[in-house]
């Protein structure tokens, strides 16, 4: 699957949270950051195997729960140690009240 794909309801992304989503067989994390704000990221943590929806979202950072990585939800750019490996971003748009993202 690929293009623009509808993943939730803009309705289920309460503000200030991660909430975890599966479009095209990929395991996706969708952040409200607030002001209509919605990022989208992996939820996968690029360190080992972890969800991120199960950590911390704070000022558009996400932390990993495992080895308390941190990304930068925006660009996914990893931001301390142990992430050596940037996380994948994928855009977002909001269509109505439904969240779509663009998937490779
Ligand atoms: S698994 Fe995320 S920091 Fe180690």
């Amino acid at each position: 699957m690929s293009g623009w794909t509808k993943v939730a309801k803009l309705a289920d992304v309460a503000e200030g949270a991660a909430v975890a989503v599966e479009a095209g067989g990929q395991q996706l994390a969708l952040y409200n950051l607030g002001g209509g704000e919605i990022r989208c990221t992996s939820n996968v943590c690029t360190h080992a195997f972890a969800l991120l929806t199960d950590g911390w979202l704070e000022d558009g950072v996400i932390e990993c729960p495992l080895h308390a990585g941190r990304f930068d939800v925006r660009t996914g750019k990893g931001l301390c140690a142990p992430i050596e490996e940037d996380l994948a971003t994928h855009p977002v748009k909001i269509e109505g009240g439904d969240i779509l993202v663009e998937l490779p």
